[in-house]
């Protein structure tokens, strides 16, 4: 079976392919042939920093990837035999990225509505979205800013909070301004250099990461406070929070059933073969976020 291999830190590049035999079925088991698998920045992080992460992903060789979608072909003697044939989403800090997957632990697999497809589900972005919301939610703030707001977790975001609350500042690059308006035409976006002078307390969510523009958005306001997903630390910021997303299988269902609802909608942009999984990271990294990139097995 085919898998993507991160064997060095050398980036995007040093990632191979490799040809190997099946998982075997366990007791605790069950077996997925894998259909799709998302791509983000953080592959390519871990791919070239081994401080990226916690220590189990800096051990290598490792197979990258830590969720996808795909259909449970074998059912292990200790698992329920109704979910053979099941489609699931799957989480695997092991891997992801191989065509066979065995998965043991029953509360990191998640059977699939038949509204909610394989793409749909294997996009999604939402606990980070959310461990965001919770921040929001804590906050007193007057003004809400939002670097990277047409990013992928920015959008699922977006689709989570209460536009009345607080008046939000969407913060995007010259080139995203159009998409971010297609897809959220309620709201208005600003470009660092348009957001005006803030009166009240501002809370600033940080998707993108870039010092410059963090410190440059914290001159607009006199009391500022900044919650990041992407950033460990900014010495030049007092009131600065680096927060990450913490794995709950409660969530996970919950973001299932309203993809099925239609409460959240799917961000997606493009998919690759597996066997240009390379080229589908180099896609993603260099053009501007327009959807969750995709990786699909089904014709390897
Ligand atoms: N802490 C956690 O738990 C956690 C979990 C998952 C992900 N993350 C991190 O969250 C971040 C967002 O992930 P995502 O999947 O939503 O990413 P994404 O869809 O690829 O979006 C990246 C965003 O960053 C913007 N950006 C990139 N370089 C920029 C620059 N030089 N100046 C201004 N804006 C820039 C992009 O703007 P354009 O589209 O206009 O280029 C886009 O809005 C990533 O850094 C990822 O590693 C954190």
């Amino acid at each position: 079976m085919l898998s993507v291999l991160q064997t060095n830190f050398n980036g995007i590049d040093g990632l191979t392919y490799q040809n190997g035999p099946r998982p075997q079925l366990t007791d605790n088991g069950v077996i997925i042939r894998m259909s799709v698998v998302p791509i983000s920045p953080t592959d390519w992080k871990l791919e070239s920093d081994a401080n990226a992460t916690n220590e189990q992903l800096a051990n290598l060789p490792r197979v990258i990837g830590i969720q996808g979608t795909g259909r449970i072909i074998e059912v292990g003697r200790n698992r329920n035999e109704s979910l053979l044939n099941q489609r699931v989403l799957v989480v695997n800090p092991s891997g992801v990225y191989s065509e066979y997957v065995l998965s043991e632990n029953p509360d990191w697999i998640f059977p699939l509505p038949d509204n909610v497809t394989n793409d749909a589900a294997a996009a999604l972005s939402a606990g980070t979205a959310l461990t965001i919301k919770h921040e929001i939610d804590i906050s007193s703030s007057d003004n809400l800013v939002i670097t990277g707001a047409n990013s992928v977790i920015g959008l699922t975001l977006l689709q989570m909070i209460d536009e009345q609350q607080r008046k939000i500042y969407p913060v995007v690059t010259a080139m995203s301004k159009e998409y971010f308006q297609e897809q959220m035409p309620g709201l208005t976006s600003y470009t660092r250099k348009e957001v005006p002078q803030l009166n009240g307390s501002t809370l600033i969510v940080d998707i993108v990461g870039k010092k410059d523009l963090l410190n440059h958005l914290a001159t607009k306001t006199n009391n500022v406070q900044v919650v990041s997903i992407a950033l460990m630390k900014d010495d030049e910021l007092t009131q600065f929070k680096f927060i990450h997303d913490e794995f709950s299988s409660d969530n996970y269902r919950r973001f299932i059933n309203q993809l099925s609802s239609g409460q959240l909608k799917p961000i997606i942009n493009k998919t690759f073969q597996v066997k240009q999984t390379k080229e589908a990271q180099h896609f993603a990294k260099e053009t501007h976020s327009r959807g969750r990139v995709l990786v699909n097995f089904d014709a390897s």
